[in-house]
């Protein structure tokens, strides 16, 4: 196998699975040339060849929805150490969140520090979602001059967001928001959780006994605040379609939780034929609350993780294509803020660090539902890639970026303390404690080999993704 230090000009890859043969060959970065088929004995094959053997062969993760908190919150994550996790995860490109650094990306200026902080430390491609907030949204110049300076769309909350320079987005905004989007055929993503006057469910609590109850929590955020907060965006885009003043626009809904009311408004909209894709994220599809023991609050996101019954049907509607694609919402912070000891549902850091294992972690809990490395290929490559417009990306076709993770699915692994983790502060990952299968024996971005088995490639060579 190949040493790390060479950076890849020329280059073919070979895989065997289940006797299926695939040669990719690899040119100044891009795919060539791929070759599928029933594997020959003696076939003859010229060039610079790394032979996989038996491995997988599949185009790189693609994770739309991963905050690196940088510039600002480094001591969270920061770009280095995420996109490091992220190779050693099989991701090759990932697109991070308007939010959790500091400042947050809603401005020209703002997009500027982001790209700064990031040269020279991202060991895959990263590309930034911009934020839609009420200081942009009623101003179309603040947000033509965001767009035109390159991010691949706009995400903004009906919620709260828990960042204080990241307010909540209302209908007006939104729908402003829609109208420059659709200019530039580029997508928004949308918090779906609205409060509701009718659920006087208490943020605040002083009975800490309570707080540390996982059901406590769950009640504060109930599927109907996912489903009002859809149904309030489906007026919004239909009003907005009606009037000619959105057409082309696109609505991304990140990290559904509730599939039950909430995802039977979306069925309803994508068969009308609305410009609709819709998200979950492993947490979801892994977890149930019945298993979520009081005071763990690594557990905590919102949407929140929500019964057993509603993480089959998750399942049902990502396997029958209703549930567009797949994405991280990796979300970290420091464990102090997590307050382990005290262990308080309401008041802790809500969001799930999971980027490194979320290959392993699909596949693991997929099995039983029967899942294919193809379906793999859809919800974490294809689909993800046109969602961010990134045409070069997505798949191993002649032309596209040499964006390539290889893996294998058999091999399983304990993941606790002594797994080697790349991102920072791993002790609060849900998935600690875990036994997952699946293996990345290497990644390749834009040819270059930029993980092996345990070990980086010395120079980060991600390049930032600017939408043009
Ligand atoms: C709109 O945004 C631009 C920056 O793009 C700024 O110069 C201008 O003052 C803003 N207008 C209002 C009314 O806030
Ligand atoms: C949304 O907020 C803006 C202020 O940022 C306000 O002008 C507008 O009326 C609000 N729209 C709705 C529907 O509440
Ligand atoms: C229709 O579009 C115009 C701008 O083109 C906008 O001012 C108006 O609010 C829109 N009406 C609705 C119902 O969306
Ligand atoms: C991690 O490795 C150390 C040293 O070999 C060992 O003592 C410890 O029990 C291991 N932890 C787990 C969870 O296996
Ligand atoms: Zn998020």
């Amino acid at each position: 196998m190949e040493s790390l230090s060479s950076i890849f000009t020329c280059h073919i890859f070979l895989a065997l699975l289940h006797q299926n043969f695939l040669q990719v060959e690899v040119k100044g970065g891009n795919i060539v040339s791929v070759v599928k088929g029933i594997y020959q004995h003696g076939e003859i094959i010229k060039g610079h060849v790394v032979d996989y053997g038996n491995a997988v062969v599949m185009p790189g993760l693609i994770d739309v929805h991963a905050h690196l908190d940088d510039p600002g919150r480094t001591e969270w994550e920061g770009f280095s150490s995420g996109t490091k996790a992220a190779a050693a995860g099989g991701i090759t490109t990932l697109i991070d969140m308007p939010l959790n650094s500091e400042p947050s990306t809603v401005s020209v200026e703002t997009l500027k520090l982001k790209v700064e902080a990031a040269e020279e430390k991202i060991y895959v491609d990263v590309g930034f979602w911009g934020g839609l907030v009420p200081e942009n949204a009623l101003n179309v110049s603040a947000l033509d001059s965001l767009l035109k300076a390159g991010v691949l769309g706009l995400k903004s909350f009906m919620c709260p967001s828990g960042i204080n320079d990241f307010p909540m987005t209302n209908s007006s905004h939104i729908k402003e928001g829609l109208h420059v989007l659709a200019k530039y055929k580029r997508p928004l993503l949308v918090h779906a959780e609205m409060q509701l006057d009718s659920e006087g469910y208490p943020k605040e609590n002083d009975d800490i006994n309570d707080a540390r109850l996982y059901s406590t929590y769950l009640r504060t955020r109930p599927p109907s605040m996912e489903e009002a907060a859809i149904r309030e965006l489906l007026e919004v885009t239909k009003h907005t379609r009606a009037n000619g003043s959105a057409e082309g626009s696109h609505l991304h809904i990140v990290h559904l939780s509730d599939s039950r009311a909430s995802l039977k408004l979306l069925k309803e909209a994508k068969s009308r034929g609305d410009s609709i894709t819709v998200e979950t994220c492993p947490h979801y599809l892994a977890f149930s609350a019945e298993e979520i023991q009081d005071g763990d609050t690594r557990f905590k996101c919102s949407p929140p993780i929500r019964d057993a019954a509603n993480r089959e049907n998750l399942w049902g509607a990502l396997m029958e294509g209703q549930i567009d694609m797949l994405s991280s919402d990796h979300s970290p912070t420091i464990p102090e803020l997590k307050l382990f000891g005290e262990g308080n549902f309401l008041k802790a850091w809500g969001g799930i660090s999971s980027l490194q294992y979320v290959l392993p972690v699909t596949w693991s809990y997929g099995k039983k539902y029967g899942i294919t490395l193809n379906q793999l290929a859809s919800w974490w490559s294809e689909r993800p890639a046109k969602l961010a417009g990134q045409e070069l990306k997505g798949a191993i076709v002649s032309g596209n970026h040499a964006d390539i993770v290889v893996w294998e699915p058999n091999a399983e692994f304990e993941l606790d303390e002594n797994h080697t983790a790349y991102h920072k502060n791993p002790s609060i990952s849900a998935y600690m404690g875990t036994r997952l299968s699946g293996k990345v024996l290497a990644t390749f971005v834009r040819g270059n080999l930029v993980y092996k088995e345990g070990e980086h490639a010395p120079a980060a060579c991600g390049v930032p993704i600017l939408a043009k």
